[in-house]
C-alpha cells in the first residue's frame, strides 16, 4: 500500500530504526528494492530524481509504483521526489502519485548556486503549504552537500553546488535548523555534515574531520522529534569496487560513508538514508561480469537479471543493517 514519508518516519522514530531510500530509474531497480524489502518484511522508500523522471517518464513511473504496490500489498511504499528544485517539480510529482517530495532549497533552482537562507525558507514553505493540503510529506534541506576534505561542491558528477564553498556552508548550523523547521513545517530535514553524492566522497576512511557526525548529534539534541535525512550515504563497499574494477571498470580507490557512522546517525534521529551510488555500482559490476565472461551474450535479460539480483542483495543488507527488517 502507498504511504507517506511522514507515516513511515514516525514509525521508524518510534521503534528506533532507519530506512534506506533507494533511487530508482527503471523496472529492474523497482523490482530489486521490493523483492529485497519483501524478503525481510521492511517498509520501502523509493525515490526518483528529476533525471529519473525524465528517463523513465512520469506515467510509466506512476504505473510502476501502482504495480509494485499491487504485487506487494503487504509492504508500505512511499514514493518520494528526490531533490526537487522548485514548486512545479514538487507539485507535478504529487500529481503523478508521489506521496512525498523533497524541496531542496539549499541551492537555487539552477541546482548549482548556494541559495540564501531566506530563499530556502520561502520556497520550502510554499511547497509544504500545498503538499500538506493534499496529504503529501515534505523533506527540506539546510546546508550544502560537499566535501569538507576539499572544500568544494560536487562538481565531479555534475550535481550540486559548483566550485569552492566555505566550511560553514558545508555544515548545517544547528541553531538555524531549529528556526528552519519551525518556519517551513517540513516533515523531514536533510542536513549537511561532509557527505557528497557519487562514488568519490572521501580519499581515505573518513574521520570526524571530514564526516562531522557530531553536527547530527547537536541538531538532534535541539530538534529531538524532527526526522533527519542523510544524503550521499552510499558506503561504496570495497567488494563492489573490486568487482567493478576486476571486470574492466575504471574507478580510482575511494571511500564512502561507513555503516557504523550511519548507525550512529540512526541513534541520533536519522530516519532516512539516501542510497543511489551503491546500487549503481552493484548493478554495473554484475553487468560487467556477464560481459567479461560471456562476450557473446546479447539477450538483455541475461545481464539485467544479475544486475537486479546484485541490487537486491545490497538493498536487503541495508534493510537489515539499519534495523528496518521486520518493520513492514
Ligand atoms: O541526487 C543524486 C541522486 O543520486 C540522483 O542522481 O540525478 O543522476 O538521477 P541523478
Ligand atoms: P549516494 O550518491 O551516496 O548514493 O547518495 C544518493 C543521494 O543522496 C540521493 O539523493
Ligand atoms: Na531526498
Ligand atoms: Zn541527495
Amino acid at each position: 500500500a502507498r504511504i507517506t514519508l511522514r507515516q513511515l518516519l514516525d514509525h521508524a522514530a518510534e521503534y528506533g530504526y532507519g530506512l534506506p531510500a533507494f533511487n530508482i530509474n527503471n523496472m529492474e531497480q523497482g523490482l530489486a528494492v521490493l523483492e529485497a524489502a519483501s524478503s525481510v518484511d521492511a517498509p520501502v522508500i523509493l525515490q526518483a530524481s528529476r533525471g529519473a523522471r525524465e528517463y523513465a517518464n512520469d506515467i510509466i513511473l506512476a504505473r510502476m509504483i501502482e504495480a509494485l504496490s499491487e504485487i506487494y500489498p503487504h509492504i508500505p511504499i512511499c514514493m518520494h521526489q528526490d531533490h526537487g528544485n522548485n514548486e512545479a517539480t514538487c507539485m507535478s510529482a504529487i500529481q503523478h502519485g508521489f506521496t512525498s517530495v523533497m524541496m531542496d532549497g539549499s541551492l537555487e533552482a539552477n541546482g548549482k548556486t548556494p541559495a540564501s537562507y531566506d530563499y530556502n525558507v520561502d520556497i520550502t514553505r510554499r511547497v509544504t503549504d500545498f503538499a500538506h493540503w493534499v496529504g503529501a510529506s515534505v523533506e527540506g534541506e539546510l546546508g550544502v552537500l560537499g566535501s569538507l576534505e576539499t572544500g568544494t561542491g560536487e562538481a565531479e558528477d555534475g550535481h550540486g553546488a559548483e566550485g569552492e564553498l566555505d566550511h560553514s556552508q558545508l555544515l548545517t548550523d544547528p541553531a538555524q535548523a531549529v528556526d528552519f523547521v519551525k518556519a517551513t513545517q517540513v516533515d523531514a530535514l536533510a542536513v549537511a555534515m561532509g557527505t557528497s553524492h557519487g562514488a568519490y566522497k572521501f580519499s581515505r576512511k573518513p574521520d570526524g574531520e571530514v564526516l562531522a557526525m557530531n553536527v547530527i548529534e547537536e541538531i538532534h539534541r535541539r530538534l529531538p522529534t524532527t526526522h533527519l535525512v542523510m544524503h550521499g550515504s552510499s558506503s561504496v563497499p570495497q567488494e563492489l569496487q573490486d568487482i567493478f574494477t576486476q571486470y574492466g571498470g575504471e574507478m580510482p580507490q575511494t571511500w564512502g560513508v561507513p555503516i557504523e557512522e550511519i548507525l550512529r546517525g540512526i541513534k541520533f534521529g536519522v530516519r532516512k538514508v539516501n542510497i543511489d551510488t551503491d546500487c549503481r555500482l552493484a548493478m554495473s559490476g554484475a553487468i560487467r561480469k556477464v560481459f567479461a565472461e560471456k562476450p557473446g551474450e546479447f539477450d538483455p535479460r541475461k545481464y539485467l537479471k544479475p544486475a537486479k539480483e546484485a541490487m537486491r542483495a545490497l538493498c536487503k543488507l541495508r534493510y537489515e543493517q539499519f534495523g528496518a527488517a521486520g518493520m513492514a
